[in-house]
C-alpha cells in the first residue's frame, strides 16, 4: 500500500467511495474543487490502481479539520486509516499546524474507537448536526 497526495485521477474513485460509505455524500464536483484548494490536503491510499481509502482535510492558520475518512469495506481492518491519519498528521505537522479537530457521528462507534486509539479526546458536542439521519456530533481534536 502507498500513501500519496490526491490527483486529478483519484476524484471520480473517492466520489464512488464517499456515496458507498456515507448519507449524505460528497459530488465529484466538490472532491475536484479540493484539488486547487491551497488549504486542502488530501490523501488517498492505494494498491496498484485500487484505492483502498482516502482523508481530506483543510488548514486554517495553525488549526487543521479533518472532513472526511473511508476505506473501502473489503479493505477494513488492516491498518489503512491509521496509516492514512498518521501521514495526514505528518503532512499537517510540516505545513505548521497544531492541532487536528473532526467531528463524527455519535453512534460511529469503528470512527471513535479509531480516533481514541489515536490520541484524540472529545472537545465538544453539536446537537442535531447530522442529516440522514438526523444525529449529535462528537468534537474531537488531537494536539500536533
Ligand atoms: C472508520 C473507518 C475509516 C476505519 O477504517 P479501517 O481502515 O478499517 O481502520 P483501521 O484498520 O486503521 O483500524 C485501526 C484501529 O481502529 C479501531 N477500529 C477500526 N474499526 C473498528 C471497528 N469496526 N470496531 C472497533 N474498533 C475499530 C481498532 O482499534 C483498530 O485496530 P485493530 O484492528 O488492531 O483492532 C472505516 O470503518 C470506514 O470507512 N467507515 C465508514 C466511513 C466512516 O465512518 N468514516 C469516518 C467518518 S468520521
Amino acid at each position: 500500500m502507498t500513501i500519496t497526495n490526491m490527483t486529478n485521477a483519484h476524484v471520480a474513485p473517492i466520489a464512488r467511495l464517499e456515496k458507498l460509505c456515507f448519507s449524505d455524500p460528497w459530488s465529484e464536483k466538490s472532491i475536484e474543487t479540493e484539488l486547487s484548494c491551497r488549504l486542502s490536503c488530501w490523501l488517498v491510499a492505494m494498491e496498484g490502481e485500487t484505492l483502498l481509502g482516502y482523508v481530506g482535510s483543510q488548514t486554517v492558520m495553525e488549526e487543521s479539520d479533518m472532513m472526511n475518512l473511508a476505506v473501502h469495506p473489503d479493505y477494513r481492518r488492516r491498518g489503512v486509516a491509521q496509516k492514512l491519519i498518521e501521514a495526514l498528521e505528518a503532512a499537517l505537522r510540516e505545513r505548521g499546524s497544531k492541532a487536528l479537530t473532526l467531528e463524527v457521528r455519535a453512534s460511529n462507534e469503528p470512527a471513535i474507537a479509531l480516533y481514541e486509539r489515536l490520541g484524540f479526546q472529545q472537545v465538544g458536542l453539536r446537537k442535531s448536526y447530522y442529516r440522514n439521519p438526523k444525529e449529535d456530533a462528537r468534537i474531537l481534536r488531537k494536539a500536533l
